[in-house]
């Protein structure tokens, strides 16, 4: 039974994002209607998630000695996160991501990586401690892979369970799959891992059949879940929504999955819990800002659309 300690390994980075009726064409300059500039990064918004949904949550990263790098770690303090394992470096400026947002709440996002790509593994080693105190320690792709990998590698020898969310997509080297306990993916990054690119979901669903023994998490958007193991696979609903803002909805998934998970509870439970928290998510602009707390959870009450077969 876990004690509900969370720990994530990622990024922060300032969202810089601009909201338009339609992403622009290659080419094209289209005029934004406002600009917000608010904290992200996906590992970020994943501590948040699971902080917000009741988990105690330490997290290790790295941002610039600069205003953005203050205003991330306050974002974090606020929501009382540890954050002893978030180094400032004067290597690099803090990582920003510049983003559009549609009219229909579908998002772009560029990000330059900046600090995050500093975050290395004699800077894991300094904070072990935070490792040996967590349940689940949760992973994103947007530090650089040799980190991911060293701190996996800390993991299993403590027995601990790991999340991987693979975005945004790299590959990575084969044999760290299996060490990864339970692997969140969307259609896109599914599509990249499995090398198929255009593929129909039911493709990939076969494809991701063929993997042994790893929890598969496939999230679709307004198409649900799909949950993947040992050759079997289940289906989850996602809840009818007006998209006001995507952006973060995957992170939001993987922050209450890893609450939950963190919790002791099961995957099935986990990954109910984790589509409500992502339904709230969208409904709502921003990223940090659209992570529900337990209340809205407990609240809400959506009604479920038809998986799309
Ligand atoms: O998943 C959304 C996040 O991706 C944004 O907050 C942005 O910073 C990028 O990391």
């Amino acid at each position: 039974m876990g004690n509900g300690n969370v720990l994530v390994v990622g990024s922060l980075n300032m969202d810089l994002t601009v909201r338009v009726d339609k992403t622009p064409q290659i080419g094209e300059t289209r005029v934004g209607k406002t600009f917000k500039q608010l904290p992200g990064g996906k590992g970020a918004n994943q501590a948040i998630a699971a902080a917000r949904l009741g988990s105690s949550v330490s997290m290790i990263g790295c941002v610039g000695e600069d205003d953005y790098g203050e205003e991330l770690q306050t974002a974090l303090r606020k929501e009382t996160i540890n954050i002893e394992g978030i180094t400032k470096t004067r290597l690099s400026s803090t990582g920003i991501a510049l983003i559009t947002v549609d009219d229909r709440g579908n998002n772009s996002i560029v990000i330059v990586s900046g600090a995050n790509e500093k975050l290395d593994s004699v800077h894991i080693d300094k904070h072990i401690s935070l490792f040996d105190q967590s349940d689940v320690i949760v992973f994103q792709l947007e530090v650089p892979t040799s980190t991911i990998y060293h701190s996996i590698d800390i993991c299993k020898k403590m027995g601990k369970k790991v999340i991987v969310n693979l975005a945004p997509y790299h590959e990575l080297k084969s044999s760290i799959y299996k060490k990864i306990d339970y692997l969140i993916l969307n259609k896109i990054e599914a599509q990249c891992f499995l090398k198929l690119p255009d593929s129909t979901v039911d493709t990939l669903e076969e494809k991701l059949k063929e993997i042994k023994d790893q929890h598969i998490i496939l999230t679709l958007g307004e198409d649900g879940v799909m949950y993947v193991y040992n050759g079997q696979s289940f289906k989850y609903n996602a809840y009818k929504i007006r998209a006001r803002d995507t952006t973060g909805a995957g992170d939001a998934f993987t922050g209450a999955f890893a609450s939950e998970i963190s919790r002791g509870k099961g995957i099935i439970e986990a990954i109910e819990f984790a589509i409500k928290a992502s339904a709230i998510s969208v409904s709502r602009e921003g990223a940090q800002n659209s992570l529900p707390f337990l209340k809205d959870l407990q609240k809400f009450k959506g009604n479920r659309r038809i998986f799309i077969e």
